[in-house]
């Protein structure tokens, strides 16, 4: 795989959350977020970029990036991290989109997400999102951030994490089927039903 030597994996840094906003409404072009816009979704990444309890990874193959991976210590903390630094940002690029009752449930079932999920006792940690880019698929890089993040969050002393992957993603699932990640359960989130995964961080280190 010579053209995978190229290809740098370095932190998500606020520069880097367009070209992330990118690949996610291309790579993850059904969901919810998605359907928010080019401007909602980089806000999104500089937010998370920007937030002391999250991180990420971009990798970047001649000075374009091919892939990018976010994980949050803290779902909640997040969230308010968002609505207390960047809430009127967020009111107004979301204004725009406000155009029908059915947005404005799904903004509301995002809001809800974490307090709707709290009776399952998951982890707060989560891994948020990935998306290589369709040229760039096929060489191990979504398992290199899955390693990268997992070996953080060991530093960062956290322990388990849980991975939401809608049920309709055959890739990404045959991806954690082929790690040994356990369903634990089924949510169903803006009409998708995903497998809830929970995983050790020292998932790697043990095998
Ligand atoms: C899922 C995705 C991140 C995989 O990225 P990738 O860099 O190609 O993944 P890797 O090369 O590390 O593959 C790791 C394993 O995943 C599985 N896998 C990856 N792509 C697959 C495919 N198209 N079909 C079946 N299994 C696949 C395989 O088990 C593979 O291991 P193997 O090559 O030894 O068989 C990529 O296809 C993608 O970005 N898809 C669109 C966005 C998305 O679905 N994101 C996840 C939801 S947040």
């Amino acid at each position: 795989m010579p053209e995978n030597n190229v290809v740098q994996i370095v932190s998500l840094t606020p520069e880097y959350a367009q070209e992330a906003a990118r690949l996610h409404i291309e790579g993850i072009n059904q969901g919810f977020i998605s359907s928010l816009g080019i401007d909602f979704v980089t806000a999104l990444y500089r937010a998370i970029a920007q937030d002391p309890q999250s991180f990420g990874y971009v990798a970047v193959k001649e000075g374009k990036v091919v892939g990018f991976a976010t994980f949050t210590a803290n779902l909640k903390g997040l969230y308010k991290s968002i609505m207390k630094k960047n809430g009127f940002q967020f009111a107004f690029l979301l204004f725009r989109k406000l155009v029908s009752w059915r947005i404005i449930q799904k903004v509301f079932e995002t809001l809800f997400y974490p307090s709707r999920i709290k009776k399952y006792q998951f982890p707060e940690a989560e891994f948020l999102s990935m998306s290589v880019s369709p040229e760039a698929r096929g060489h191990g890089l979504a398992t290199r951030f899955v390693e990268m993040g997992f070996n953080e969050c060991q530093k960062r002393g956290i322990q388990e994490l849980k991975i939401l992957a809608a049920v309709t993603i055959g890739p990404i699932n045959k991806m954690y089927e082929k790690f040994g990640f356990k369903t634990v359960a089924h949510i169903e989130n803006h009409g998708i039903v995903s497998n809830v995964y929970v995983v050790r961080t020292d998932h790697f280190a043990k095998s």
